[in-house]
């Protein structure tokens, strides 16, 4: 099966490989598929003005998977949380031209987004508990 060039040219050269060093302005996101088993991490680093300043991915799986969460760290780059929300696996799987078995990898791109959105809401609302407190 020939692969779109834009799942290549992700999958080759992934964009935003990393970790970011937890903090009160980073979001941590880490989910699983179930269909196959792979893993994805995903996180967020968020200003004081709820844009979001880096994104980064660790993923243990497929080239899709892969390619899905490279694109996903590179559209949610200077985004605000709220417009971050709503990137949906439909948008990522549609730009990288997946084929219909591996859609479920842009799904687990999209389920790192809000895993890693939810983390960094939790946080911020577990700091105003204790300022209001
Ligand atoms: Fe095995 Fe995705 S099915 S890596
Ligand atoms: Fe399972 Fe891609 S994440 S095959």
């Amino acid at each position: 099966m020939a692969y779109n060039t834009k799942i290549l040219q992700h999958y080759e050269n992934p964009q935003n490989v990393g970790t970011l060093e937890d903090g009160p302005d980073i979001g941590t996101g880490m989910v699983g598929a179930p269909a196959c088993g792979d893993v994805m991490k995903l996180q967020i680093q968020v200003d004081e003005n709820g844009k979001i300043v880096r994104a980064c991915f660790k993923a243990f799986g497929c080239g899709s998977a892969i390619a899905s969460a490279s694109y996903a760290t590179s559209l949610l780059t200077g985004k605000n949380v709220s417009e971050a929300e709503k990137i949906s696996n439909t948008e990522i799987a549609n730009e990288l031209g997946l084929p219909p078995v591996k859609l479920h990898c842009s799904m687990l791109a999209q389920d790192a987004i809000e895993a890693a959105i939810q983390d960094f809401k939790s946080k911020k609302n577990k700091l105003k508990d204790l300022e209001n407190a």
